[in-house]
């Protein structure tokens, strides 16, 4: 694991947004899998800037987010769909056609998991993965196991995710289901780049980093990975 400290999510912004920024000025028609979250907004800002600024084109990309609420539609305002728009798509040069988001509204979870591996794999794969992390040790939705997953699925979450994110929704109660990326799928990304801020995820970037491997704490699978690069804050770093 390339492990990297910075003193705050702006600096953060920065890095992991020139990170980006340059692989998609070397490869142009590359397949990025996005997150959602507080987290990765610096990030976002800086490719938007970036763009702005006419350094950088995403106008070839392909895009993949790693995951997508049940039973909210695809245009509410806490969909993860709206998120990126309002975050990152509305402000690049992403052609909507490119962009992939899992069907939250999926009456077949099943079927919705194998559409999306293969359109996935019909683009040769994602190149580079940006992920954040639950206080639980969680990646997309994927929560605390007995065994680590597969490709994609419809998952019950925990309370502590619902606790962290049930601060958004004001209008509606937070959904209780979601559509994620399985493990398995995360996993076959060619470089996977997380980034995790604030001292609410030391204890997991602890384990995640120094712990055993284990489905208990999701992230730490990213062990196994031969291309990783953690982002961390020094609140994030606290306990390592
Ligand atoms: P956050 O969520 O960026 O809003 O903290 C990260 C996550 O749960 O993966």
């Amino acid at each position: 694991m390339d492990i990297r400290i910075f003193k705050n999510e702006q600096e953060i912004g920065v890095a992991a947004g020139q990170l980006f920024c340059e692989f998609v000025k070397e490869k142009p028609e590359c397949v990025l899998g996005l997150a959602t979250g507080a987290t990765p907004v610096p990030t976002y800002n800086y490719m938007a800037a970036q763009y702005a600024e006419g350094n950088v084109s995403f106008k070839d990309i392909t895009t993949f987010n790693l995951d997508e609420y049940c039973d909210l539609p695809k245009e509410h305002k806490n969909s993860y769909y709206s998120f990126m728009f309002e975050n990152l798509f509305s402000k690049i040069d992403v052609n909507p056609e490119n962009v992939n988001f899992l069907d939250g509204n999926t009456t077949d979870p099943e079927a919705e998991s194998a559409r999306y591996a293969e359109a996935i794999a019909s683009k040769g794969g994602i190149d580079v993965q940006l992920l954040g992390i639950g206080r639980n040790g969680h990646i997309a939705f994927n929560e605390p196991a007995d065994a680590f997953t597969g490709e994609s699925f419809k998952i019950a979450l925990t309370q502590s995710t619902i606790d962290a994110n049930s601060i958004y929704f004001d209008d509606i109660p937070m959904p209780r289901y979601a559509m994620t990326m399985g493990i398995g799928s995360i996993m076959k990304a060619k470089k996977i780049v997380l980034i995790a801020t604030g001292s609410s995820k030391a204890e997991a970037v602890k384990g995640m980093i120094k712990g055993e491997v284990t489905p208990q704490l999701p992230a730490s699978i990213l062990q196994q990975h031969d291309d990783v690069v953690i982002f961390l804050d020094e609140a994030a770093a606290a306990l390592l």
